[in-house]
């Protein structure tokens, strides 16, 4: 049985796992930083930087603690070594150098992306490859073809913002506060979804991509209008992020050739309006649907710790010198999209 310890810190969640190779979640602590982000609507990342300076050492320690473990029973250290926002990387993956470099057990430099991508299969051990994973969150939005560790194709990116970013946002523009996916949904069900025209954008387009940008500034100008009611602009927002969702998903499931699964992943994951038209979606291509328990969705270690033990044979690691990575693709070969940002 291989033991590893999973560290997760590149974006607003410090998060300590122990996980083994029979899918036990040994043990698992997560320190959430929403209440240093929430005056400013957003993550900010020097702030983020400083709490996981602050609270990731005694975070490993008392998860160590809850597993009735020290380092000597671990078999490696694995932490996200991108993409994220690399002040709190950086934290991460020194801690996790300095742990392996004390204990003399190997270093497993987690691609984060690749942490949500195999995290299903922690909690299905039907769920085989290749499966389709639509990985939404506030940083990522993607449709790719999970064909083993390590090998993905990616069919669709964000050309600007990602799903749970454009969430965020509408609840910033409708005063709900952050983070505001769940507080949009919570106040689209008091709602008339029809209510509010809003565009659809890329709808009907032949490749797979996303844009969730000019949807936002809809609801700016909707709001900003003075005729509609909050409560029908969270839910004409929602519908019609859901019908972008599942136009977008269905165009790359068309594309993607055989697959065992159609599985969600990321935090609007969460979102119940989502999950079920994804759901009779996958049912309409005879697809089972997955979707994990929702805190194997958000940001957690036991999602690193996992991704250690399926990429690297026990043994294996990474020197001590790898570098934290602000971007890291999960296919390095996917042709660039045309008007993208930043997103990595
Ligand atoms: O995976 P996650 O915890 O962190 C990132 O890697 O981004 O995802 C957080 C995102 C936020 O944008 C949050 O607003 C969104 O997931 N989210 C939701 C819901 N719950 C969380 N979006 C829509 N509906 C929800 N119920
Ligand atoms: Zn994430």
């Amino acid at each position: 049985m291989t033991r590893i310890l999973g560290i997760e810190s590149s974006c607003d969640e410090t998060a300590a796992a122990i996980v083994d190779s029979g899918r036990r979640i040994i043990a698992q602590r997560i320190a959430s930083q929403d209440e240093a982000h929430r005056p400013y609507g957003g993550v900010v990342p020097e702030i983020a930087a400083r709490a996981h300076a602050e609270k990731l050492a005694p975070l490993i320690e008392a998860t160590l603690q809850d597993a009735g473990m020290t380092l000597d029973d671990l078999d490696g250290i694995a932490a996200t070594a991108g993409p994220g926002l690399i002040g709190g990387v950086m934290v991460g993956l020194v801690t996790a150098k300095a742990l392996a470099m004390a204990s003399g057990k190997p270093l497993i430099a987690v691609n984060h992306l690749e942490g949500h991508a195999l995290s299903p299969r922690l909690a299905d051990p039907e769920l085989d490859f290749p499966y389709a994973l639509l990985l939404i969150s506030g940083g990522h939005c993607q449709l790719l073809r999970v064909e083993g560790a390590g090998r993905y194709r990616r069919f669709a990116t964000t050309i600007d913002d990602a799903l749970g970013e454009a969430f965020d946002k509408t609840a910033k523009i409708l005063g709900l506060g952050y983070p505001g996916g769940p507080k949009v949904e919570q106040l689209a069900r008091e709602g008339d979804a029809k209510a509010v025209p809003l565009p659809r954008p890329l709808v009907g387009s032949g490749e797979p991509h996303f844009s969730f940008a000019g949807l936002k500034s809809a609801v700016l100008r909707a709001r900003e209008s003075g005729k509609y009611a909050d409560a029908d602009i969270a839910a004409s927002f929602q519908r019609a992020a859901r019908d972008c969702v599942t136009d977008r998903t269905r165009i790359a499931l068309e594309a993607m050739g055989e697959v065992t699964a159609l599985v969600v992943a990321g935090g609007v994951a969460a979102n119940g309006v989502l999950r079920a038209a994804l759901e009779e979606l996958a049912a309409n291509f005879g697809l089972r649907f997955v979707a994990p328990p929702l805190p194997l969705c958000t940001d957690n270690a036991a999602m690193i710790a996992w991704a250690g033990i399926e990429r690297f044979e026990p043994g294996k690691s990474d020197p001590l010198d790898y570098a934290a990575r602000p971007r890291w693709p999960l296919d390095p070969d996917a042709a660039p999209v045309r008007g993208a940002g930043v997103k990595a």
